[in-house]
């Protein structure tokens, strides 16, 4: 046994409005059978005006924190978000639409939330975000320099969308979820067993928005028509996701010592059912070992996969003692996966 992270409180939020295929054939020129045939995707969740992505992050976090308080099996009086017990010590936030370019919104949402003067910064790592927070989150807490962590994923995709572009709108949607970490040991259910982490800078402008960095900013005058709009090569794409989950997939079950077959639920990063399917061919696995929710979620970015195992939780498909593998894709280009045992979590109903 050695010092581990272990995964002790989940929640998840999303915005109230929903966004149907039909809405979205109203304004573009698409349809709700070419967008489920296409992605599997349903409907997506969309902020409101004025609504932002630290907003969500806020609304996740509270709800991680409860599931850790109820987990541990103290009343959650939903009062105190700061543990008398356990405080948090630690806050990553990954979200690539941070609520201003600078300063980061992890200190923001930290303070808004009650947690005091704890470190917290975001992680800037597109649809991989949430994997390569949770590696930088564990690792702290294993070399000792964290106890208990909050850990969110958050993306408010819609506000850097193309209003015109059908296809990144039929994909992307909004939402946040996240997860507690505490100090435990390696044997625990939930203890966070390994990360294959990997990325591609050559790929860079698959994934991208053009304008607002250094780059553009440092040339006098406005950007160009549209560059400060998200845009997406949406074949290489769709190629590198299934090629580059497969391998740190595989690379990570090598490690950590588990066959394909053993895995009880793959949770991947939520892009596409087509990627998902060819994830799990690539794999070997079986149609149940996979957890979907995108139909009803979209591409949520950060918060893809903390939702995706909220919705598996509260649907009952995922089990305390379940062996599950968590898997992501998004630009720069990035990838990463990780390893852990489902522990028993209090984790509430999810508010939506
Ligand atoms: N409705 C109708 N037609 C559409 C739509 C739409 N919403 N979107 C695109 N089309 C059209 C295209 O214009 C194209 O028309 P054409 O043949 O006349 O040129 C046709 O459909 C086929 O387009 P493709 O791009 O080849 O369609 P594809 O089947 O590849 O699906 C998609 C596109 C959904 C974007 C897919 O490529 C995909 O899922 N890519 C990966 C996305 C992903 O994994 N992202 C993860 C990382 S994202 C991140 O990190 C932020």
């Amino acid at each position: 046994m050695s010092r581990a992270a272990v995964l002790c409180g989940l929640g998840g939020s999303l915005p109230e409005r929903i966004v149907s295929n039909e809405e979205l054939a109203e304004q573009l020129d698409t349809s709700d059978r070419w967008i489920r045939t296409r992605t599997g995707i349903g409907q997506r969740h969309v902020v409101a005006p004025g609504q932002s992505t630290s907003d969500l992050a806020v609304a996740a976090g509270a709800q991680a924190l409860a599931s850790a308080r109820a987990t541990a099996g103290r009343a959650d009086d939903g009062v105190d978000p700061v543990d008398p017990v356990d405080p948090v010590d630690l806050v990553v936030l990954a979200t690539s639409t941070p609520d201003r370019p600078c300063p980061a919104t992890a200190p923001d949402v930290a303070h808004r939330l009650g947690l005091g003067h704890v470190p917290s910064f975001d992680v800037s790592a597109v649809c991989t975000g949430f994997v390569y927070a949770l590696a930088t989150a564990a690792s702290m807490i294993t070399a000792g320099i964290a106890g208990r962590a909050l850990v969110i994923g958050a993306d408010t995709f819609s506000t850097i969308l193309d209003p015109a572009d059908r296809t990144t709108r039929a994909i992307f949607g909004d939402g946040a979820g996240a997860v507690v970490l505490r100090a435990g040991d390696s044997g625990e259910p939930g203890a966070l067993l390994g990360f294959d982490l990997g990325s591609d800078g050559s790929g860079a402008d698959l994934i991208t928005v053009r304008a607002g960095g250094s780059r553009q900013r440092s040339v006098p005058g406005p950007a160009a028509e549209g560059e400060e709009f998200f845009t997406m090569d949406g074949r290489p794409v769709f190629t590198r996701a299934v090629l580059d989950m497969s391998r740190s997939s595989q690379s990570l079950l090598e490690r950590v010592g588990w066959s394909a077959a053993e895995v009880d639920k793959v949770v991947a990063h939520q892009a596409n059912i087509r990627i998902l399917n060819a994830v799990g061919e690539q794999l070997g696995l079986e149609e149940k070992q996979i957890v979907a929710n995108l139909d009803r979620v979209g591409n949520t970015v950060a918060a893809s996969i903390p939702l995706a195992l909220r919705d598996a939780v509260a649907g009952g498909e995922l089990q305390p003692g379940h062996r599950v593998l968590l898997t992501g894709f998004g630009g720069g280009l990035t990838w990463g996966s990780a390893a852990l045992v489902w522990p028993e979590l209090e984790t509430g109903r999810p508010h939506r």
